[in-house]
């Protein structure tokens, strides 16, 4: 059994996922992936959603943790 995926939250930017995830759009379709870690944006502000684009840090996005 593969390990399980691990995510997680990166200071003032996005959210790392390592290992194996199935990712979808919000219509159910598989978003292709090229990597086995990804940075998901939680800004919002990317333009290559889902995946994080490093707008985040011209933008002074600061998370609370
Ligand atoms: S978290 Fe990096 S562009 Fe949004």
């Amino acid at each position: 059994m593969a390990d399980p995926a691990r995510i997680t939250a990166y200071p003032d930017g996005p959210l790392l996922v390592r290992g194996e995830v199935d990712l979808r759009d919000a219509a159910g379709r598989p978003i292709p992936q090229n990597r086995r870690t990804v940075a998901l944006c939680r800004c919002g502000l990317s333009t290559i959603k889902p995946f994080c684009d490093g707008t985040h840090k011209a933008a002074g996005f600061r998370t609370d943790d």
